[in-house]
Order: C-alpha cells, then sequence, then structure tokens
C-alpha cells in the first residue's frame, strides 16, 4: 500500500472535535476532560450487566452530539479496525469467500445500524492494503438517528480519504429503524441498491435493541439477506454482555441453519496490537488516557471481546431445480386418463414455464 499521508489517531483528532460541534483546531483542557467524562458514562453503559438501576445500551440517545463524540471517543479506533481484523479472518480460513471488487474496482456493502460509519475505514484499509483493489465503495447505511449523518460525513472525507488510498466512497443513508415493522417497504425503496450487497456488516447494533423486538429486527435482516443476487458475505459482530445474547442467538441460529460458517465464535477477544490495525498510546490517545496528563484517565484499552460470525450465502433460486421438474410435467400432452402420452426429447426450459406470482 502506498504510505498513508498520516496516522488514523491524527486525523480522528479534528473529527472529535468536529462531533462536539466545536470549531477549534485543537483540543484544549475543557474538551479534553468533558470528552474523558461522556467517554466514561458510554463505556459504563454498554458495559451494562442488566444490574437493577443500570442505564441499558438501549437507552443511549445518539442525538446528543456528547454521546456521538462519547461513543467516538470510546470506540472508534477499536471499531475502526474491526471490519480490518475480521476480514484477515475470514482471508485465512478461505480467502475465496470475500467479494472481490468488479472490473472498476467497485464494491457493494450494507450497514446496519451505520452510526458513523466507522467500520468503513477497516475494509478499505483490507482492500487497499497490497494493492489499491477498492475504488468505488457504495455504502447501503441503515441507520434510525439522522443525527449521525455529519460525523458519517466527517469519518467519510476527513479520515479515510486523508489516511488511505484514494476512495470514491457513495453513501445512500437508508433511514430506518430495523424494530419497526414497516421497515421493509423502506428497504423496498432501496431495492436495486440492496440487491447488490456484496458484504452486510452488523456491527455493535443489535445489543440496543430490546430482546422483545427480536422477531421483527430478524425479520427485517431477512428479507435484505433474501434480496441479494449474489453471494453474500455477512459478518456479525456484538458485545458479548450476557444481556445481549437474546438479541444475537436468533440472527446466529438462523445464520447457522442456511449458510455456510466461516467463523462463529462466542467470546473472542480482538487485539490491536499490530501495523496497520494497531493502537498506541500517542496523540489524542495520549491525551485521553495517560496518566502523565491526567491523575485519573479512563483505562486505555486495546483490544475488544466480541460475538464474531462470518458467513456466505446463496442467494435463494426462484424455485428450486425439483419444483421446475414437477412444473415441466405438468405441461406435457397426457391422454383422457391423464397418463403422459409422450415426454419431448429436448425437455421444457424454465423461460417455457408459466410464471408464478
Ligand atoms: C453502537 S452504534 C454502532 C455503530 C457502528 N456500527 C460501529 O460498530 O461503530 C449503534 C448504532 O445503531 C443504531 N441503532 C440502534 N438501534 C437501531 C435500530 N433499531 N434501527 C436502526 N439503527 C439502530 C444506533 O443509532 C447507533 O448509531
Amino acid at each position: 500500500m502506498a504510505k498513508p499521508k498520516t496516522s488514523f489517531i491524527k486525523a480522528f483528532e479534528p473529527i472529535l472535535i468536529k462531533a462536539w460541534g466545536s470549531y477549534q483546531d485543537n483540543f484544549d483542557d475543557n474538551l479534553l476532560r468533558k470528552t474523558r467524562e461522556a467517554l466514561s458514562y458510554i463505556r459504563r453503559v454498554y458495559r451494562f450487566k442488566g444490574e437493577l438501576g443500570a442505564e441499558s445500551p438501549t437507552r443511549i440517545d445518539f442525538r446528543e452530539s456528547k454521546n456521538r463524540a462519547g461513543y467516538l471517543a470510546a470506540f472508534g479506533e477499536r471499531h475502526a479496525y474491526l471490519a480490518y481484523a475480521h476480514l484477515k479472518r475470514v482471508q485465512a480460513i478461505n480467502p475465496t469467500v470475500i467479494p472481490m471488487p468488479d472490473a472498476h474496482g467497485e464494491l457493494t456493502v450494507t450497514l446496519v445500524g451505520a452510526g458513523p460509519a466507522i467500520e468503513t475505514y477497516g475494509l478499505c484499509l483490507f482492500y487497499n492494503e497490497s494493492t489499491h483493489e477498492l475504488k468505488r465503495l457504495t455504502l447501503n447505511l441503515i441507520e434510525k438517528v439522522r443525527e449521525w449523518q455529519p460525523a458519517r460525513e466527517l469519518v467519510i472525507s476527513g479520515l479515510i480519504k486523508e489516511v488511505l488510498p484514494k476512495v470514491d466512497i457513495f453513501s445512500i443513508p437508508i433511514e430506518a429503524d430495523i424494530k419497526e415493522a414497516n421497515c421493509v417497504q423502506t428497504f423496498a425503496a432501496h431495492h436495486d441498491s440492496l440487491v447488490s450487497t456484496q458484504i452486510l456488516i452488523i456491527y455493535n447494533v443489535l445489543n440496543e435493541i430490546e430482546s422483545m423486538y427480536a422477531s421483527v429486527v430478524l425479520r427485517n435482516l431477512s428479507y435484505i439477506i433474501r434480496q441479494c443476487e449474489q453471494l453474500l458475505l455477512v459478518l456479525l459482530a456484538e458485545p458479548t454482555a450476557l444481556n445481549a445474547w437474546p438479541r444475537i442467538k436468533w440472527i446466529r441460529e438462523l445464520l447457522l441453519q442456511y449458510s455456510t460458517v466461516l467463523i462463529d465464535k462466542l467470546n473472542e477477544e480482538i487485539k490491536f496490537s499490530e501495523e496497520p490495525a494497531r493502537i498506541a498510546l500517542t496523540g489524542l490517545n495520549e491525551r485521553l488516557f495517560s496518566r502523565a496528563i491526567e491523575k485519573n484517565p479512563p483505562v486505555f484499552e486495546t483490544s475488544l471481546k466480541r460475538v464474531i460470525l462470518a458467513c456466505q450465502t446463496v442467494p435463494p433460486e426462484p424455485f428450486s431445480s425439483q419444483r421446475y421438474e414437477q412444473l415441466r410435467r405438468l405441461l406435457l400432452k397426457r391422454d383422457r386418463k391423464g397418463r403422459i402420452v409422450k415426454e419431448p426429447v429436448t425437455p421444457v426450459t424454465d423461460y417455457q414455464l408459466p410464471l408464478f406470482s
């Protein structure tokens, strides 16, 4: 890969400042203090273990800038590298299942619970690590909170384009709440783009949806998976907290049953200790997490524990071949007692069969 123009953490600082809605060039002590507080709040909520009175991740209001900034500070760098680490693991198991950009270097990816779409960073890093394979990325961004949009634009223009070789990113925001039954109508309105999905990324979102909605969520996600017109790589990574399990198990079971499973780990630790996905106590990280700067800073974290899944689904045939055979036989000429008079030498082809709705 061409040498990056700058490092992730350097490009990340202005994004985090703007996520607060501030126009400062650098973090001053006041903004650093506010960021540490917001970060600690977000971490506390995500560690929710169901204790009485504890706030649950389902309650975080991402319409508030302090929560978006706290989220980016707490998880931004680790979530940016997650897709890279995930794809590397899949590649080590079976490189042929990784969808390749087409002859023009184009790839279509759908993110569920996109938020700031920070996983795009790891995706571009993976595809362009050795050659400039990915040139144009279409992103379907399924997200219920509209306020993430500006942060997402910053991530794309200020982070990915700053650090990584040029990738034209064409984003399609799909404003939808995947726990709502009418979500399928919104997906249908974006049919043309969703059916082209080659990778479906479900990261850190199911954890935020109450388990009572699990069946609707499953129906909505299955809708996307079933619409896809080509082989689809599904990547799922969700926090492993006990309370998150009922929200993940349905989709996991469905995928285990109907797809080729490549990775199925229930409590995997992903360490970000090696280049190009190494998290170091430098730059903004140092100012946020170092004891040399703040007496009681938040803990500096360089790994993630996740339920990790990767699988490949095959697009369903409109009809199974057995069904075609039944239809073919129905069309054959019969005598008055219903016996087949004569089988044609060349079988009837699919397009000669009547169409079913
Ligand atoms: C923790 S963030 C994850 C963002 C990103 N995927 C990542 O891994 O960093 C979860 C995102 O899912 C969104 N979300 C939560 N529930 C949702 C729902 N029912 N429908 C659509 N988006 C949802 C939240 O608004 C938030 O932006």
